[in-house]
């Protein structure tokens, strides 16, 4: 058994909780796969005082997250804080300065920065891992980077937001209002602290962009996006596409256009019956990806919540603790 790879936590919230939760509960197992263990060594949240279940004397605490990066016992960074710049985005940059990899869920920061963040990792032969930004537990993103990786991509597109999905589905099974049933959606934690992020569709519209940047080897361009959210869907609109055999979903699209160029959009859209994605109810998430020789690609799952985003959090820990890993685009992003 190797030495311990030694983590630093910023952020100790559901995603926090769950990432400890279960190093807790599957260490010796993931130990065993990833031929070392893995340790939180130190953590830094906004109230130490919080009964999150578990004691956390165990860890060294830090008040300010970007001190995680200087912290000389750990070899890599989990960032959960959250937010596209502010505390997340100086953490990661301090991050690679210090000489650490970085694990991040911050689907924001991630579309907003990564390109620059990927320079930096690749610059010092670091990890830049972010399973959990798109799509929660779902490996989609290293069923794109591994995979499909021999593929040329034509289209990727999907349920990208949970809690859009858990509203839909809910109007649609239980002719509920939106407002109530947003709602129950924060209070089960799929919602973004700002729920406009989610109902809007800038969440989707995020983790979209990141797949586009997979599949098609582009720039990341979240600022091409174009969006409309689901707030202006009432229940007549879905009773009306029920009638014509149609379900209303939020989809993610990126696709190529015909003589180059790439379309990613994120809209309220009919999806016929006999589709896959007509039948993702919940906080469920699935992409679809069409490859030139794999044929279609349905990756589907828990888009949110703490299990699921700490079980992908927590494999991007496992590919570093094995010294397995790539450029974090796919390809050099120089390319
Ligand atoms: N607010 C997000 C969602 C959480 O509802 O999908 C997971 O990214």
């Amino acid at each position: 058994m190797g030495e311990a790879l030694r983590v630093a936590l910023a952020g100790l919230g559901t995603v926090g909780g769950g990432v400890i939760r279960l190093l807790d509960t599957n260490g010796e197992l993931i130990a065993r796969r990833a031929g070392r263990p893995i340790e939180v060594v130190a953590v830094s949240a906004r109230d130490r005082s919080k009964d999150r279940g578990f004691d956390l004397n165990r860890f060294d605490w830090v008040d300010d997250p970007a001190e995680l990066a200087r912290h000389a016992g750990a070899d890599v960074v989990v960032e959960l804080v959250g937010g596209s710049d502010g505390p997340a985005l100086a953490l990661a940059r301090e991050t690679f300065k210090a000489g650490k990899s970085l694990v991040t869920a911050n689907k924001a920061m991630i579309a907003h920065h990564g390109l620059e963040l990927a320079k930096a990792a690749e610059a010092a032969n670091l990890a830049l891992k972010f399973e959990a930004a798109v799509a929660g537990g779902v490996p989609v993103i290293k069923g794109l980077r591994e995979g499909a990786a021999a593929n040329e991509i034509g289209r990727v597109y999907g349920i990208l937001n949970g809690t859009c999905n858990f509203i839909l589905s809910k109007m649609e099974a239980e002719g509920r209002d939106f407002a109530d049933i947003l709602a129950e959606a924060q209070r089960l934690g799929y919602a973004e602290a700002d729920p406009s992020f989610d109902i809007d569709g800038v969440d989707a519209a995020h983790k979209l962009s990141i797949l586009a940047s997979l599949a098609f080897g582009t720039q990341p361009a979240f600022g091409e996006v174009g969006i409309t959210g689901i707030r202006h869907v009432i229940a007549a609109d879905i009773a009306e596409a029920a009638a014509l055999g149609y379900r209303v979903r939020l989809l993610g699209i990126a696709d190529s256009a015909p003589g180059g160029g790439l379309f990613q959009r994120v809209h309220p859209h009919l999806v016929p019956v006999s589709h896959p994605l007509a039948h993702v109810t919940g906080s469920t998430n699935a992409v679809v990806a069409e490859g030139n020789f794999v044929g279609r690609l349905l990756f589907q799952g828990a888009g949110a919540g703490d299990g699921p985003t700490a079980s992908a959090v927590v494999a991007d820990l496992i590919d570093i603790a094995r010294g397995e890993f790539g450029p974090p685009y796919a390809m050099p992003a120089d390319a």
